[in-house]
């Protein structure tokens, strides 16, 4: 395993190396390069520390250009012009594209490099609500957390996954009152030798739903039944044993419906990972007293609040983080600040990332700002919301059925896959699928549009959930993404004997260049959304990639008898890196990449 310096940090290296002789007194200053249409990189800096020194911007390029050794055979850059009021172009060669990524290739990491400094984050995602069902908010969560969970642990993260699922609170008094009152209502049919028969997911959702109908008609209809419900919240709180275990029965049905959905989704959820806000039970009294005793937290009106100078309702007045209730209840964020304690205290974590809707904005805010005055969160120690839009319909309002209902996150997902199993069908017999291959592929590229689809948007916008739009075979789908790399293994198969080699003394085609170019950024694009929790950006980079694929395609033939051996080898070699490079990426995202479509 051996890491790989990218063209962009030698090309980077070098001109800021030149620059700093030229120019000694602006110290290490920044050429800031970027990659260029009008040649491989264009390096800008020259303009503003010209300025800033008062001199002339195109001497000062020039000055550069004389300090670095270009054209010569081994040399990283090729051409290095001043171009313009003082940019300059630079030109890599072709020899050091292929150099570079064959030493990628020979890599299993794809060269690349661990982060400097790694440590450790806890991320808090994919968290429903027990007794309830999952709605489009929770896949998002789900599907921005999972991704980044694999991007930072590829970086060399270490990380903990925390599922903060809703299984505590007042409406649970509800709940249980109601179930030991008609004891059988969960029973699960028993199998012949007496074992309790496995229930679907399916059948777990339709009997939680039921519960929950029916005892909240009672809760609103029966003012005793209200009254003992109220009881039963004292009672779980008091850590009752026939009140817990009738709690643990909703929680133990929940799972089964929550791993049926994470299944489907194709998504790895463990169970000791599944740390609900009870969890936090036993520190509740404690994080109470510790705010009230540092001053942070202060009594108002028999409530136990923490305020901010920033934070006034419509009337101006403050709204306070109610840490306790005047009648002794803890709420959301008595349980979000011990989990904080937890997790830096016990966890040794020195990033928080809570993968959250950007409506409970506030919600963190308010608590972060509380950790860091009670000294739970310090500069070593940050907490991050990644805020999340809402998922709305095609008409642009948020999504819900005909019938104005919120749309059930399992018919969703199965419609996709449904209608990803069509459009898979349809070049079926082109490709030669078998009936359970389309069956496969039509799960692997409905799941993988859904995620895309979430993925490839910046988390906090809101987005549209268009079915149509997600299968598309067109665009900036992982339909798209699919496709291409189906497309690599296809060529791969066809290539008979001649085998993927990189031949770095070969010219190479400007669409040649264009990938290879592209294939070389993968790591630098994997830091910036590790570092930036942006997902997204990856998946940008990945629609790139086979954009320039189709591109290379179009222009370079691979397998063709006019093409010498080296040739052959050498495009081979490419399509097969940036099979490579799809495979990884899109896997860090959540998506498979069937090798037939
Ligand atoms: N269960 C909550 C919901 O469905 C999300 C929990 C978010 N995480 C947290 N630590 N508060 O809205």
């Amino acid at each position: 395993m051996a890491s790989v310096t990218s063209l962009a940090a030698s090309v980077h290296q070098r001109v800021a190396d030149a620059l700093s002789a030229a120019l000694p007194e602006a110290g290490a200053a920044d050429p800031l390069l970027r990659r260029s249409d009008r040649a491989d990189f264009q390096a800008n800096g020259m303009l503003a520390l010209a300025k800033q020194l008062k001199g002339n911007p195109r001497e000062l390029a020039a000055q550069v250009v004389a300090g670095i050794p270009a054209g010569e055979s081994g040399a990283v850059i090729k051409e290095i012009e001043v171009s313009g009021p003082g940019f300059l172009n630079i030109t890599v060669a072709d020899e050091a594209i292929i150099t570079t990524l064959a030493a990628r290739a020979a890599d299993d990491r794809l060269g690349v490099p661990y982060a400097d400094g790694a440590g450790t984050t806890v991320i808090d995602y994919a968290q429903p609500n027990v007794a309830k069902e999952m709605h489009v908010g929770h896949l998002r969560s789900a599907v921005i957390g999972a991704a980044m969970v694999e991007i930072l642990e590829f970086t060399g993260e270490k990380v903990i996954r925390r599922h903060h699922i809703g299984d505590w609170g007042t409406q649970f008094g509800m709940l249980i009152q109601y179930l030991i009152e008609h004891p059988h209502e969960l029973d699960h049919k028993r199998g012949t030798d007496g074992e309790s028969a496995e229930i679907s997911g399916e059948e777990a959702a339709s009997n939680l739903n039921r519960l929950y109908k029916a005892s909240r008609a009672l809760f609103d209809s029966d003012e005793e039944f209200k009254e003992r419900a109220r009881r039963r919240v004292v009672d779980l709180q008091a850590g009752d044993e026939e009140t817990l275990a009738m709690w643990q029965r909703f929680v133990d049905e929940s799972k089964i419906y929550f791993y049926s959905v994470f299944h489907k989704l194709d998504m790895d959820i463990r169970d000791p990972d599944i740390v609900g806000e009870s969890g936090y039970n036993d520190m509740l009294e404690e994080t109470c007293r510790l705010l009230e005793e540092s001053g942070v937290a202060v009594r108002s009106e028999g409530a136990l609040c923490v305020f901010f100078d920033d934070v006034k309702g419509p009337d101006g007045n403050p709204v306070p983080l109610i840490v306790k209730k005047s009648d002794g209840g803890y709420g959301y964020a008595a349980t979000d600040l011990s989990a904080i304690r937890d997790r830096v205290h016990n966890l040794s974590a020195d990033t928080l990332l809570y993968v959250v809707d950007v409506r409970q904005s506030l919600h963190f805010k308010m608590v972060f700002e509380t950790a860091r005055r009670a000294g739970w969160l310090d500069d070593k120690t940050r907490a991050v919301q990644l805020a999340f839009g809402t998922v709305l319909g095609k008409d642009g309002k948020p999504f819900k059925t005909r019938a104005g209902e919120t749309v059930r996150l399992v018919d969703l997902l199965d419609e996709a896959v449904e209608r990803a199993t069509a459009v898979v069908r349809d070049k079926a017999e082109k490709v030669g699928l078998t009936e359970q291959e389309i069956t496969e592929n039509g799960a692997q590229v409905g799941i993988g549009a859904v995620k895309y689809a979430d993925l490839s948007t910046s988390a906090v916008r809101d987005y549209k959930f268009d079915l149509d739009q997600m299968v598309s075979l067109n665009g900036d789908t992982s339909v798209y993404l699919q496709y291409a790399y189906a497309r690599i293994q296809s060529i791969k198969r066809k290539a008979g004997e001649h085998r993927p080699a990189a031949h770095p003394e070969l010219t190479l085609a400007p669409a040649e260049r264009a990938l290879g170019l592209h294939l070389d950024q993968f790591g630098e694009v994997l830091a910036e959304a590790a570092a930036s929790f942006e997902p997204h950006r990856l998946a940008a980079y990945l629609y790139q990639l086979a954009s320039h694929l189709t591109a290379f395609y179009e222009k370079c033939q691979v397998i063709s008898a006019d093409n010498p051996v080296e040739v052959v080898e050498n495009r081979l070699f490419l399509v097969d890196l940036t099979g490579r490079t799809l495979h990884q990426g899109m896997a860090l995202l959540g998506i498979r990449t069937p090798e037939r479509l």
